[in-house]
């Protein structure tokens, strides 16, 4: 038996295939767990799969949040295999690569609020619901990623912002519906070296945010207070192991923890400009 914070545990992570939810897999079976990772990239998911180190502590489900079905077979597939689950990781998410209102047209805000909602924000209901009978069987946990977006504007544009304030809401509202039985919290990420892409429908299907990383010179990054410190995603997978682990946080839910480098100390510091209106 592995040595752990989450020995023994059995987690199921949506949008597992890259970036945080990635990481957050390998992190989780370091410290004893064993992981189903929900990913609609079926190519990433043998990667992630070995890059956890034990096939047999590891299993991949091919699926999209958007599909009731696809969570509900990830779940079966989770008890079927693992015996159990003991947390489920709402994860899978896109961005609006900062769109702002004035510069979307009718139509693109149309489409593009569906898109994202459908994934960030229903995404993680749909899973949720999928998952909370097998939860409350073990008195387990949901971990939801959030953002410095739940929080404070200029993290996205109005798109992503307000999925993520809804995430805030939808985090809060469950730890209420689901106690005492099964805990809820997030944990709000600031900016992460990652694959996160845009939406289709708003034609930023194949951007990535980590080629904009890289683009961006060194004076012209935002202002975080810990700036500097990391943009890896496998730095901000502590608070996820801490808030998955009943020994270490049985009375915490409806809490987020923000991993964002301390932005809400100062915020971003910037006003929007308007020079276009
Ligand atoms: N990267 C950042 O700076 C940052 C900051 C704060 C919060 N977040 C949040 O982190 C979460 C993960 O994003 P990431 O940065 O790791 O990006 P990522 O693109 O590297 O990983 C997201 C994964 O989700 C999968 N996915 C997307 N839509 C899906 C769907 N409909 N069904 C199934 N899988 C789907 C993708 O294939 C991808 O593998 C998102 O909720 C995002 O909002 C990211």
């Amino acid at each position: 038996m592995n040595a752990g914070w989450l020995a023994g545990d059995v987690a199921l992570i949506t949008g597992g295939g890259s970036g945080i939810g990635a990481a957050v897999a390998r992190r989780f079976v370091q410290e004893g767990a064993r992981v189903v990772v929900l990913d609609r990239d079926p190519d990433r998911l043998a990667a992630v799969v070995a890059a956890c180190g034990d096939p047999a502590r590891a299993h991949a489900v091919a699926g999209d949040v958007r599909s009731s079905e696809d969570l509900h077979r990830a779940v079966g597939e989770a008890v079927t295999r693992f015996g159990r689950l003991d947390t489920l990781v709402a994860n899978a998410g896109i961005w609006d690569y900062q769109r702002q209102l004035t510069r979307l047209t009718v139509a693109e805000l149309d489409a593009g609020f569906d898109e994202i909602f459908a994934i960030n924000v229903k995404g993680y209901l749909l899973a949720a619901e999928a998952a909370w009978r097998e939860l409350v069987r073990t008195t387990g946990s949901i971990v939801m990623t959030l953002s410095n977006a739940s929080f404070y504007v200029n993290g996205g544009g109005p798109l992503y912002t307000a999925s993520k304030h809804a995430c805030l809401g939808l985090m809060r509202e469950l730890a209420y519906e689901l106690a005492p039985k099964v805990r809820v919290n997030g944990v709000a990420c600031g900016g992460m070296r990652t694959d996160l892409r845009g939406p289709e429908s708003l034609a930023l299907g194949g951007r990535s945010l980590a080629a904009s990383f890289d683009r961006m010179p060194a004076g012209r990054r935002p202002p975080i207070p810990l700036d500097g410190s990391s943009v890896d995603p496998a730095d901000f997978t502590g608070p996820y192991v801490l808030l998955a682990s009943r020994a270490q946080s049985g009375a915490i839910t409806g809490q987020a923890i923000q991993a964002d480098g301390g932005i809400g100390v100062r915020g971003f510091a910037t006003a929007a400009g308007g020079d276009h209106l």
